[in-house]
């Protein structure tokens, strides 16, 4: 009687775990049915980093607002469904054309294959890369959505203004940790920020803000109007993925209202001196929770589809 209680017991746990390993991506999913993938993808994204490398940053940043709505499955690039006009993603995002040209050139040598949801994790890597950062082996397999959805896009996408008691439950709400978040923050030490997104910050963040710094970024960045402004995230080296960040931080140099609450007095602050103090820490930190973002819900097996055109649903 004890024994078949622990057969069934066993068999819902295999249950449970090959449904889990179903779901699970592998590096190596396309190497029989699209074996060029990579090589395919990092050539097209090089090209785009080299004619202007903010793009390294834009396709990381596009990859996450992927992830954080309804999962890592293409979403976000589809032209139908207001995904890409939510508040944080309209007028901001770049790159939807690159991550076009990789389609292209990978339905061109693997018709049907690959997913646009994989692509776009690819690309997220390489364009790290390609600005010194780290790389890392992409886990793949994922499907593509048949749809996008707007009001989920803005109501999980975590805003400039958010407290850190926001960002750690907007990430724990996708399975990250606040290590994970505080990590993956480190992205701010590429790209660029519009005025609209820092302008409440440097002119009411006082408490928390190098004075210098509010001063010089408030020439551009008037109470009213510039709106579009751009400004680097990372003053020190805006193109390299390094830890002045972290460094920024901690002389209250932090762009972003959001970006300062990790370094403001609570939980991330030891943290942030470590990633400052140690790039070798960040790094793996970073590909760690890069992976861990990638494997936010994706749609695998039979689910979603391969899209033709990563804008449109299959028809
Ligand atoms: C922690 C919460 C986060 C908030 C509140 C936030 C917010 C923002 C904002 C407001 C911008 C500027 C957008 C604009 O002005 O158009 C931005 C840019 C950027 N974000 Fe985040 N972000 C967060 C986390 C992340 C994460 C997790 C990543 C990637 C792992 C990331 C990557 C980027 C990159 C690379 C840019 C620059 C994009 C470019 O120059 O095209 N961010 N973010
Ligand atoms: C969008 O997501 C919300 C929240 O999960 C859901 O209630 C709504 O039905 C979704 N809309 C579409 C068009 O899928």
């Amino acid at each position: 009687m004890a024994d078949r209680k622990l057969m069934h017991c066993l068999l819902a746990v295999s249950l449970v775990s090959s449904l889990v390993a179903h779901a699970q991506l592998s590096t190596t999913f396309y190497s029989t049915s699209c074996p060029n993938l990579e090589t395919t993808v990092w050539e097209v994204v090089k090209e785009a980093v080299a004619k202007d490398r903010r793009m390294g940053a834009s396709l990381l940043r596009l990859f996450f607002h992927d992830c954080f709505v309804q999962g890592c499955d293409g979403s976000i690039l589809l032209d139908a469904g207001g995904e890409k006009s939510a508040g944080p993603n309209a007028n901001s995002l770049h790159g939807f054309d690159v991550i076009d040209t990789i389609k292209a050139s990978v339905e061109a040598a693997c018709p049907g294959v690959v997913s646009c949801a994989d692509i776009l994790a690819l690309a997220a890597r390489d364009g790290t890369f390609l600005l010194r950062g780290p790389t890392w082996k992409v886990p793949l397999g994922r499907r593509d959505s048949t749809t996008a959805n707007q009001s989920l896009a803005n109501a999980n996408l975590p805003s400039s203004g958010a407290s850190l008691a926001t960002l750690v439950s907007t990430f724990a709400s996708q399975g990250l940790s606040p290590t994970d978040m505080t990590a993956l923050s480190g992205a701010h030490t590429i790209g660029q920020a519009r005025c609209s997104t820092f302008r409440d910050r440097i002119y009411n963040d006082a408490a928390n803000m190098d004075t210098s710094f509010a001063a010089q970024q408030r020439k551009a960045c008037p109470q009213s109007g510039n709106d579009g402004h751009l400004a680097p995230m990372d003053v020190q080296t805006p193109r390299e993925f390094d830890t002045a960040y972290y460094d920024n931080l901690m002389a209250r140099r932090g762009l972003l209202h959001s970006d300062q609450e990790l370094f403001n007095g609570g939980s991330q602050d030891a943290l942030v001196r470590q990633y400052s103090a140690s790039p070798a820490l960040f790094r793996a930190d970073f590909v760690k929770a890069m992976v861990r973002m990638g494997n936010i819900n994706p749609l695998t097996g039979t689910a979603g589809q391969i899209r033709k055109n990563c804008r449109l649903v299959n028809s």
